[in-house]
């Protein structure tokens, strides 16, 4: 299958450049539920190729970085940019260096990663000291280094393609796009995306972690704190766009606890879509917004962001990995039993 880039060339503005693609993007959109007049639809951004819509900007980054003679890529990360960089990067035959907070990263990002053979380098302190320095550095070699966080515009226009795909599913935008934000690059993206498809924009509801809620505050927080690791941001690069996008659609920033992204994780997770903390915050938002009623009827979106596989520890904090020994001869008995009890 194509990806975004042949998909949508007419779109994106790109000069004729070869494609760097994994065949990220057309991630399963799926009715997850109606709630009274609300049908909630879930965008499972976690199908992209590495496991999160990162990759919908990366291949657009990092096409553009191969075609105007960049050696490398460098980026912050607080684990899917890393891991999406990586793998591009990879795919480009280009060297990768990643930053990340130490110590503040799944393992599971990090190892993929390094698998894809990028340079993990740690920095003491957070995701926001992690910019500044690959902003630096990224400045000061500019001829043959290329920034792929989303202050590169190009990450953005990428990731406006999610916001294509919606309003193809639904034939026209949904009256209201739900998800959790870091960095605010994505809800910036969206936003973007949908007037220039030009059909209407939807409200954005953008959900932070509360003790990572710089949006919700109106003031940057010094030492962000949330389980949701990849949102755990307290400057957010692009917090001016995502104001300007989020009063023009009407929308409004809110957040919601840790308890809250656990138990919404838990609860998608036994209805068979398995996301990662962060992306668990958008459903905890919906779930937040439907108890105050202030969910717009019709189609509401949720944008998923990344895989539950991202960052396997959370999930242990409401699940158990028990298997019950059980004697081939007894495996019958077990099941039925269990029926019975259901
Ligand atoms: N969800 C996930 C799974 C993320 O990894 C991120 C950001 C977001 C939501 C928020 O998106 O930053 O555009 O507002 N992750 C970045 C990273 C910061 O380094 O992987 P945003």
């Amino acid at each position: 299958m194509s990806g975004l880039i042949e998909r949508y060339r007419q779109w994106l503005d790109l000069p004729d450049l070869a494609p760097v693609t994994l065949g990220e993007g057309h991630t399963p959109f799926i009715l997850w539920d109606t709630w009274q007049g609300t049908r909630v639809w879930l965008k499972l951004e976690g199908c992209n190729p590495t496991g999160s819509f990162k990759d919908r900007g990366m291949t657009v980054a990092v096409s553009v970085a191969r075609h105007a003679g960049a050696r490398a890529v460098i980026c912050a990360s607080t684990g899917n940019t890393a891991a999406s960089a990586a793998a591009y990067a990879g795919r480009a035959g280009l060297m990768a260096f990643v930053v990340v907070p130490k110590g503040q990263i799944s393992v599971q990002k990090m190892l993929q990663a390094a698998a894809h053979g990028a340079q993990v380098l740690e920095v003491e302190g957070n995701f926001d000291v992690a910019l500044d320095v690959v902003r630096h550095t990224a400045d000061e070699h500019s001829e043959w280094l290329a920034l792929v966080n989303s202050v590169n515009p190009w990450r953005l226009r990428g990731q406006e393609t999610g916001a294509y795909e919606i309003v193809q599913a639904l034939a026209g935008p949904p009256a209201a796009l739900i998800l959790p934000v870091g960095n605010a690059g994505n809800i910036s993206a969206y936003f973007h995306g949908f007037r220039r498809v030009g059909r209407g924009i939807p409200r954005l509801f953008g959900i932070q972690a509360l003790g990572a809620d710089p949006m919700v505050q109106g003031a940057f927080i010094a030492k962000p704190q949330t389980v949701a690791s990849a949102i755990r941001i307290g400057r957010p690069a692009s917090a001016e766009l995502a104001r300007e996008a989020v009063a023009a659609s009407d929308g409004f920033f809110t957040a919601v606890d840790d308890a809250a992204i656990l138990a919404a994780q838990a609860q998608l997770a036994q209805g068979g879509v398995f996301v990662e903390p962060a992306s668990a915050a958008a459903y905890a938002g919906a779930l937040k917004l439907r108890a105050e009623q202030r969910l717009p009827a019709g189609d509401v979106a949720l944008v998923l962001t990344g895989s539950g596989l991202k960052d396997t520890d959370t999930p242990l904090r409401w699940t158990s990995l028990n298997p019950v020994l059980t004697r081939p001869d007894s495996i019958s008995a077990t099941i039925l039993n269990a029926l019975q009890h259901a």
